[in-house]
């Protein structure tokens, strides 16, 4: 299994090209299952989640082929993927696919609006939390769809087709808005979702979606309007910059005192984050290209942070910016109020020397002057990528131990790295 050793103390310069958004590709890829003509998806990143959910998707009969290099083409330049679900040959998708990626049961909205049936296999458990399936089975069955549960799996059907209702989500779920969105497309007559999730990945997808002829409205708000459409064509979609990546590196910039540009970022996807890093103390500014972020010798100040459903603190950052945390000047609080059980780095945190107590979903980081190199595992996607952060001002040597977790969604992080003078390399093994 490969690891990540870093060896700390440099400061980051230079320009990290900013991918394309890990949670708008995977979404946008299981579209493709809504129409038989070939949906084009430009700026896919290279990520572990979208080759396999390439591979799920193949199951189902999809076709996929990546556009190959042309000459001159930047190394960091995204995928073209084409994807093409003329005959959609299995409408089930097995536990051992699903159980390795959560966002593959979102399969299940767009299978039982196209085919009238589907087979999906639960999620099953996660590192951060229990993340039920229940608002999208509510929401699925609110247009029509019959749904029972059988032997670990959600069977869903509507032989007749979906018929448009109006939802209302008690609570903000991202997954639930793809999944119930992406069925209602098809659905007959007119769907209200309301308290949608309004992340930009959700207005990403409502984006393609309409480009493949379905009718949405409210894209970026809490309330999505969809009236029905018998079939979606083909359609060519640019996926957006991830906003997750950004916010990340502007975290390590910050992390390091350097003077990074992040090309191809969007602020307006993260504004309340650069907020929060402004609060800190670090200079945000826009460029020609994207943002630059940097730390010239100002101290971190310490913040007090909630994570919220879009436009709030993205849940999705909390790890990165504890890390950063760990070496203010005085003492942060961090309330994580989406997922429970998402603090899994702070043992790891510890372990590299920081000061962090949890109370329930509350972590207070009291900042220290160092943080000491040390061997640490990497738990989930985002508490790996807090390791690198703290990792990268740690005195002496650290090594990130399963890093397949950074590799499901940090596209060549240790090359972007690397390349503006962070010594860290990937060790094979
Ligand atoms: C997506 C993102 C993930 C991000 C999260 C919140 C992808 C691939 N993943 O995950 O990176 O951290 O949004 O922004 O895009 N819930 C229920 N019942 C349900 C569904 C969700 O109770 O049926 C709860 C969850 O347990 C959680 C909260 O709602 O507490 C938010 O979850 P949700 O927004 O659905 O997260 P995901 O779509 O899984």
């Amino acid at each position: 299994m490969d690891s990540i050793r870093i060896v700390g103390g440099n400061r980051l310069t230079g320009t990290i090209p900013v991918s394309g958004a890990k949670n708008a590709a995977l979404p946008l890829m299981t579209a493709s299952l809504l129409t038989g003509e070939t949906l084009t998806l430009e700026n896919m990143p290279a990520l572990a989640d979208v080759k396999l959910l390439g591979d799920i998707l193949g199951n189902h009969g999809v076709d996929l082929t990546v556009g190959g290099k042309r000459s001159g083409d930047d190394p960091y330049r995204g995928k073209r993927f084409s994807l093409c679900a003329r005959d959609i040959v299995d409408t089930t998708a097995p536990y051992e696919l699903v159980s390795r990626m959560r966002a593959s049961f979102w399969v299940l909205g767009p299978l039982v609006a196209r085919m009238g049936e589907a087979k999906v296999s639960m999620p099953g458990g996660c590192a951060i939390g229990t993340r039920p399936v229940d608002l999208h089975l509510k929401g699925l069955e609110a247009l029509g769809a019959e749904i029972s549960t059988d032997g670990g799996y959600v069977l869903a059907s509507a032989p007749k087709g979906l018929t448009g209702a109006r939802i209302s989500f008690p609570s903000v779920t991202v997954g639930a808005t793809h999944n119930v969105l992406m069925a209602a497309v098809l659905a007959r007559g007119e769907t209200i979702l309301d308290n949608a999730a309004c992340e930009p990945e959700v207005g990403d997808l409502a984006t393609c979606l309409n480009a493949m002829g379905a009718q949405i409205s409210g894209i970026g708000t809490r309330t999505l309007r969809i009236e029905g459409v018998k079939e979606l064509h083909g359609a060519t979609h640019a996926v957006l910059p991830d906003r997750i990546e950004t916010g990340t590196y502007a975290m390590a910039v910050a992390m390091t005192g350097g003077d990074v540009e992040l090309a191809g970022a969007r602020a307006d996807l993260l504004q309340s984050a650069l907020d929060i890093l402004g609060d800190a103390g670090v200079e945000i500014t826009p460029t020609n290209k994207g943002i630059r972020v940097a730390r010239n010798g100002a101290s971190i100040r310490p913040v007090n942070v909630e994570t919220a459903p879009f436009p709030g603190f993205p849940t999705d950052l909390q790890a990165q910016l504890m890390a950063l945390m760990c070496r203010a000047e005085g003492t942060s609080t961090i309330r994580e109020t989406i997922f429970e059980n998402r603090f899994m780095h702070v043992q790891e945190l510890v372990r590299l020397g920081a000061d962090i107590s949890l109370d329930g979903d509350k972590a207070t980081i009291r900042g220290v002057d160092t943080l000491k190199g040390a061997p640490v595992m990497a738990t989930d996607l985002r508490a790996s990528v807090s390791l690198v952060i703290a990792g990268l001002m740690a005195e002496g040597e650290t090594v990130i131990n399963r890093v397949y977790h950074l590799d499901r969604g940090f596209e060549r992080i240790e090359e972007k790295l690397g390349r503006c003078g962070a010594k860290i390399e990937r060790l094979t093994g």
